[in-house]
């Protein structure tokens, strides 16, 4: 059976998905949550592109013990310094470096001849050699849409100058599966040191088979795919790893290829990635969609109930849907709830316990069952909660109904100053006039751009998550908020995205550099 590695790019090219801004403790809790998922490559981020995530990328780099970390750099020898620097404490560090080669992008973006991009393609390999990464991944930016004969033959001196992995993306989700395996066959058949190195698939999902082409390159001799947890990334996306993983387990008999995968961490994995983007997962996606194990139509319903496997060719629990998790209760105490959560994978610090440990009790008042997802809100509020910057904190609000009147909400906040602000509005309905409260109450010009809620599991206690999409003084961002109301959980996502401001302004005091 051929292993094929995992190299996941949540934390870089996932979070180039328009709106997301992902601070240092919500990228760490999602690489420490990768680490369990079983991938073997990690890309961390762009350190060049802002101080934030060069931060970020340094901080996973010291954490992250048994994945090997990379991190992005164009064809600069400065990006490849940055990169040096964020890496450089890392187990396994590795280089990923890039540059266009299809005439497009080559005569319209770098404004190169070919000559000049195989040249600076392999001074930047040989550039990050010296500044000491022995693992260099080179991708060819537009591969899917590359001249052949020219795509040969700067793979092969790549290869010679150092590279160890070579990646060729379809960076803007333009192939099909014959031609992408048609290009990995190529690859194979005509670069002669080609054996050398690891090839690699990165595609993009803008005609919706970014999975089909990520496999078609397997057939072909990848021995890499890259992606992202729930196919977040730019535009539609890059190709979903957790349906990768479980394609090739279900159709084994078909695909003779194995990964890492420890497909039992694949909702957790999925969950938090949602939680923490904002970016919701729809009920009939693939594999870790609310709506993948539900079986509808009275037939089909009927055919589950006799054998499962009549209608459901994936079962829940490989992927880590559990049906009754229920753990905790009124009673549990310190110890059972310490237990618990270091099953769960957490690891907590004594003040960071305490405080989950208090956030748990309260719940308990509420909420006659608490389940593993509770915890796992609860947990990672925590844990990526960032109580150091100026912010505003909901101090209390009511919403007042009436059959003939507008609602009325009163909010009350502590501001980013220290001081209290209160103040009361109107709104065709409960959610707008809290949102008409607050856009009054906060001194940054606010837009929101879209708003959706969810259920934390089952049950009509269940706990509420709210996200907003927002412009907030021009910057776009996601805010989350959950809690047993569903207005406290809007007011709280709300609050979310204007602080989360505050953290960008003071993590990217650098000019941000795109790609
Ligand atoms: O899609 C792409 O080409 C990329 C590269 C930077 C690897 O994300
Ligand atoms: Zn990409």
């Amino acid at each position: 059976m051929v292993q094929i590695k995992i190299f996941d790019t949540t934390l870089r090219d996932g979070e180039q998905s328009p709106g997301v801004n992902l601070n240092q403790l919500e990228k760490l809790e999602i690489a420490k949550q990768l680490e369990r998922f079983g991938i073997d490559v990690m890309e961390a981020g762009f350190p060049a592109s802002s101080q934030g995530d060069f931060e970020a990328v340094r901080k996973i780099a010291q954490t992250i013990k048994n994945v090997s970390v990379t991190a992005l750099a164009r064809a600069k020898e400065s990006d490849i310094d940055v990169a040096w620097e964020a890496l450089k404490d890392a187990t396994d560090p590795r280089l990923h470096v890039f540059i266009a080669t299809s005439p497009i992008h080559m005569e319209h973006k770098l404004k190169k001849t070919p000559e000049e991009v195989i040249q600076i393609a392999v001074d930047m390999v040989t550039y990050g050699k010296q500044k000491g990464f022995k693992k260099i991944e080179w991708s060819a930016e537009d591969a899917s849409r590359t001249d052949l004969e020219f795509l040969a033959q700067i793979v092969e001196k790549v290869i010679d100058a150092g590279a160890t992995v070579i990646n060729l993306p379809d960076t803007v989700g333009y192939t099909t599966p014959k031609e992408y395996g048609e290009m990995f066959r190529y690859m194979k058949d005509n670069v002669p040191n080609i054996n050398k190195v690891d090839l690699s698939a990165h595609c993009h999902d803008d005609l919706g088979m970014a999975l089909a082409n990520s496999i078609a390159a397997i057939e072909n001799g990848a021995t890499q795919i890259e992606g992202t947890i729930n196919g977040i990334g730019e535009r539609a996306g890059n190709a979903a790893l957790e349906e990768l993983a479980v394609a090739l387990t279900i159709r084994n008999d078909f695909y003779p290829y194995t990964t890492n995968i420890v497909l039992n961490e694949t909702k957790r994995t999925s969950d938090l990635v949602s939680k923490l983007t904002g970016m919701a997962v729809p009920g009939n996606k693939a594999v870790v969609g609310r709506n993948a194990f539900a079986h509808e139509s009275g037939i089909h319903q009927d055919g589950v109930l006799k054998n499962a496997s009549t209608y459901e060719i994936i079962s829940p629990e490989m992927v880590g849907i559990q049906s009754n998790n229920l753990v905790l209760g009124k009673h549990s105490g310190r110890h059972a709830f310490k237990d618990k959560i270091k099953q769960l994978g957490y690891d907590l610090s004594d003040d960071k316990l305490s405080e989950a440990f208090k956030a748990f009790k309260l719940l308990t008042d509420r909420k006659k069952e608490v389940t593993d997802d509770d915890l796992f809100v609860i947990l990672t509020d925590i844990q990526t909660d960032v109580s150091n910057v100026k912010r505003y904190v909901l101090e209390s609000f009511q919403v007042q109904y009436g059959s003939y009147n507008l609602p009325t909400a009163t909010v009350a906040l502590t501001t980013p100053e220290g001081s209290r602000a209160e103040t009361a509005c109107t709104g065709q309905g409960s959610v707008e006039a809290l949102y008409n409260t607050l856009e009054k109450l906060v001194k940054e010009e606010t837009h929101l751009t879209d708003y959706h809620l969810s259920s934390i599991g089952k049950g009509r206690d269940a706990l509420a998550e709210a996200h907003v999409s927002m412009s907030v003084d021009g910057t776009q961002v996601n805010g989350r908020g959950s809690a047993q109301d569903v207005l406290e959980a809007s007011a709280q996502a709300f609050l979310n995205a204007v602080n989360r401001v505050f953290l960008i302004q003071k993590t990217e005091n650098k000019e941000k550099a795109s790609i």
